[in-house]
């Protein structure tokens, strides 16, 4: 989907010298595995069940989810295309780029969703209404192709 692509993040599972299990590392550095300098980071926890949120894009920030416990729906949308993915993996994260809406929903009891962002917390960058979103995105999809 345009603007959007799942990124496989290292998963470290030998540590030197160890033969029995010792878990999963997954290291995540800024600018090389994700396609942008990290400015803010912000996490999600404890969402009671049946809560949804998100509703709303944004004009230029870039952003990557990781789910590091449990699991998580994202619906991302652009004016001609939907998606549904299911974040369960703390070394998968979903990029999403400008002017993608997206919504999150069934948050796993425990879940814990992580938010790595390319700028600082801006509200006047955010799109919370859906059928301004959609004028706008329209022109912006519109214009690149
Ligand atoms: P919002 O991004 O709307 O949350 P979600 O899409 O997950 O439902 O943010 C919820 C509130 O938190 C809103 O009042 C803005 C505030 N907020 C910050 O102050 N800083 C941040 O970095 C973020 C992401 C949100």
């Amino acid at each position: 989907m345009k603007n959007t692509k799942m990124i496989h993040f290292k998963d470290i599972t030998d540590v030197h010298n160890q033969t029995r299990p010792m878990g999963h590392l997954t290291p995540i550095e800024s600018a090389i595995d994700v396609p942008f300098e990290i400015k803010r980071i912000y996490y999600l926890t404890k969402v009671p069940e049946n809560t949804t949120r998100g509703f709303h894009s944004h004009r230029e920030l870039q952003q990557v989810l990781l789910c590091l416990n449990g699991s998580v729906d994202i619906e991302i949308s652009t004016p001609d295309e939907k998606e549904k993915i299911t974040l369960n993996n703390p070394a998968i994260g979903l990029y999403i780029g400008p002017m993608v809406w997206r919504e999150m929903s069934n948050f796993s009891p425990g879940s814990v969703l992580l938010v790595l962002a390319s700028e600082h917390y801006a509200e006047d960058e955010y799109l919370r209404d859906y059928d301004d979103y959609l004028k706008k995105a329209t022109l912006y999809f519109g214009e690149k192709e």
